[in-house]
């Protein structure tokens, strides 16, 4: 386990930037595991700079987000299918082909699930996956509780994830009570995984995860079993 403290989120999303960079030039297809929320947006904001200046590119890139709201279509403001599309996608140039999220609103929402694993793992598996976490140490909508072993799954919003997520939604929609989700041990799977962590609020989050005690009540402990992740985190935002 790589731990790197940073003093800005800038810094946060620089060095970040540089793993994905990295990946995608020693790897043109490489398969990337991409998260959404408040987090990863400077990140994405340096790719788009680096595919602009010519340094990288998403032609051959295939990614697979972690979750999507049940009860979203594609281009519902909230989704996380318009998030990645006006925070990344739109901006570079990726084959829509090779864009993959969870079907929110699949009509057999167990069968999608399924296939999201098997799409996963047809495509050669996850070579770097992206991660933001929770307060509660969620990571994609793994919420405590979780069995480490889940794979793709639908589950039920705790409260305090709908809370914190209702600044996504407009005055008066309504906020979805589930998601779909890739599962604990989906993620686990990745070859090689980058987890960001920014501002006061994830401090216990970090403190929690530092401890390298294994518990499925903070779903994130079992990143501390992966052989190849790197947290990065710190500042007082
Ligand atoms: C997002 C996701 C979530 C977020 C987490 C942190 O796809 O799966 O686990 O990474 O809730 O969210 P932010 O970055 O908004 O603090």
């Amino acid at each position: 386990m790589k731990w790197i403290e940073v003093t800005t989120y800038e810094e946060m999303s620089r060095i970040a930037a540089e793993l994905f960079s990295k990946q995608m030039k020693a790897n043109p297809k490489s398969v990337l595991g991409l998260a959404t929320g408040g987090t990863p947006v400077g990140l994405y904001e340096v790719l788009v700079e680096e595919v602009k200046a010519g340094d990288i590119s998403f032609k051959d890139i295939t990614t697979f987000n972690l979750d999507e709201y049940v009860g979203l279509a594609k281009n519902s403001p909230a989704s996380y299918w318009t998030y990645m599309h006006e925070t990344l996608f739109n901006h570079v140039d990726i084959n829509e082909d090779n864009v993959h999220l969870p079907n929110g609103v699949a009509t057999d929402l167990e069968a999608e699930c399924e296939n999201y694993d098997k799409r996963i793992a047809a495509a050669g598996g996850i070579d770097l996956q992206l991660l933001g976490i929770g307060v509660n140490g969620h990571i994609g909508f793994n919420e405590p509780g979780t069995s480490f072993d889940s794979l793709t799954h639908v589950v039920e919003l705790t409260e305090s994830t709908r809370t914190e997520n209702a600044i996504y939604f407009e005055e008066g929609a309504e906020m979805p009570t589930h998601a779909v989700t890739m599962g604990i041990q989906s993620i686990m799977n990745a070859k090689e995984i980058v987890l960001l962590a920014f501002g006061e609020r994830k401090l216990e989050a970090m403190e929690q995860l530092k401890t390298g005690k294994l518990s499925e009540d903070f779903p994130a402990s079992q990143l501390t079993t992966h052989d190849n992740i790197t947290i990065i985190y710190g500042g007082t935002k």
